[in-house]
């Protein structure tokens, strides 16, 4: 059960995949619209493959279910899906990554992904008045060449595609070999930002941070390991987007009550609560925020802070960031008299 309190805390979320925002009934009305054969019989047999045991084990359905989208309406309506949720749970700003290669690899122009996701987005900022940016991630397992002429793909999006990041298999794809197209990707004005300490070593962090130069560290929760880098985050301030259900899930963390999101949160890094793939992982953001706080013995205030944390670490402009933060403190205020 989601209290109220987190329920309707303004908040925005940073790190959620929108292929593992695919929930099974829309995996199967998709499969059927595009007649496509699945591998498994019914919605609860798809569930009870989402038993993981590490981040490849997700992965390799992960990719399997990304199959079912073909046409620009069907990632519209995936994306639309993802909106409703988060308005449900009052996200007043999201950003999205996507994975162009999952799709284009199988043949989808890359035209098709981007303006299924992006028509959805601007109409829930109209509707909703819900913003929004658009993350293009590089499959990590893939070559850096392959990263490269994704990113020229994306060059005519220019405007619509805020950063560049960096996800899949982590372990064996260190940052460091994507260096040059991260490189390209900064001079052509994309910010940047990497998964890095999810599975992987500290000395992750430290490369995306020194070689990728990106804002954000995607999870970064192994960072605890390295003193230095624990310094090196809290002086200046690189927000983390962590995912706790995620990972709990993946076994990045025995149990909730052992994960470290209170404890990098108390010295002083810029930690925020995301949902990754929320349709794999059980819960939406609200859901994080809830098994983290019952696990953890979160504080109204970590919780307060939690959300302000991910206003500053957004890319949204300073004056929509204050005006964020403003809501939070009325919404709070208006809680605690
Ligand atoms: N880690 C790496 N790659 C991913 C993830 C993740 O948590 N989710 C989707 N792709
Ligand atoms: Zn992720």
């Amino acid at each position: 059960m989601i209290n109220q309190f987190i329920r309707n805390l303004p908040k925005a979320e940073l790190h959620v995949h929108i292929e593992g925002t695919l929930e099974p009934e829309l995996m199967f009305k998709l499969a059927e619209r595009n007649q496509i054969k699945l591998p498994f019989e019914s919605i609860s047999a798809v569930k009870k493959a989402y038993n993981f045991h590490n981040l490849q084990s997700f992965l390799d359905i992960y990719y399997q279910g990304t199959q079912v989208l073909q046409q620009e309406q069907d990632f519209y309506d995936l994306t639309w899906a993802y909106v409703q949720k988060a308005i449900s749970q009052n996200v007043r700003h999201t950003e999205i990554f996507v994975d162009p290669q999952s799709h284009t690899d199988r043949g989808i122009p890359f035209k098709v992904v981007h303006d299924g996701i992006y028509q959805a987005l601007k109409d829930a900022e109209s509707q909703f008045g819900l913003s929004s940016r658009i993350i293009l991630c590089f499959l990590r397992h893939l070559s850096a060449e392959q990263a490269m002429a994704t990113l020229k793909e994306a060059l005519p999006y220019k405007e619509t595609i805020i950063a560049v990041g960096l996800d899949s298999s982590e372990q064996g794809n260190p940052p460091e070999k994507f260096t040059a197209v991260f490189d390209r990707a900064r001079a052509e004005n994309f910010l940047t930002v990497a998964h890095a300490g999810e599975e992987g070593p500290p000395e992750y962090i430290w490369s995306a941070l020194k070689l990728l130069q990106v804002s954000r560290i995607d999870h970064g929760v192994r960072c605890e390991e390295d003193q230095e880098l624990v310094d090196y985050l809290i002086k200046k301030q690189i927000p983390l987007t962590v995912c706790p259900l995620s990972n709990v899930k993946l076994k990045v963390f025995d149990s909730m009550e052992q994960h470290n999101l209170k404890k990098l949160l108390n010295l002083g890094i810029c930690v925020t609560v995301n949902s990754d793939d929320p349709a794999y992982f059980g819960g939406y953001i609200a859901e994080n925020y809830q098994a983290a706080m019952d696990a953890l013995k979160l504080s109204q205030s970590e919780i307060i802070q939690l959300a302000k944390n991910s206003f500053l670490a957004s890319f949204l402009d300073s004056e929509a960031k204050n005006a964020l933060i403003e809501e939070l403190n009325s919404y709070t205020a208006a809680r605690s008299d």
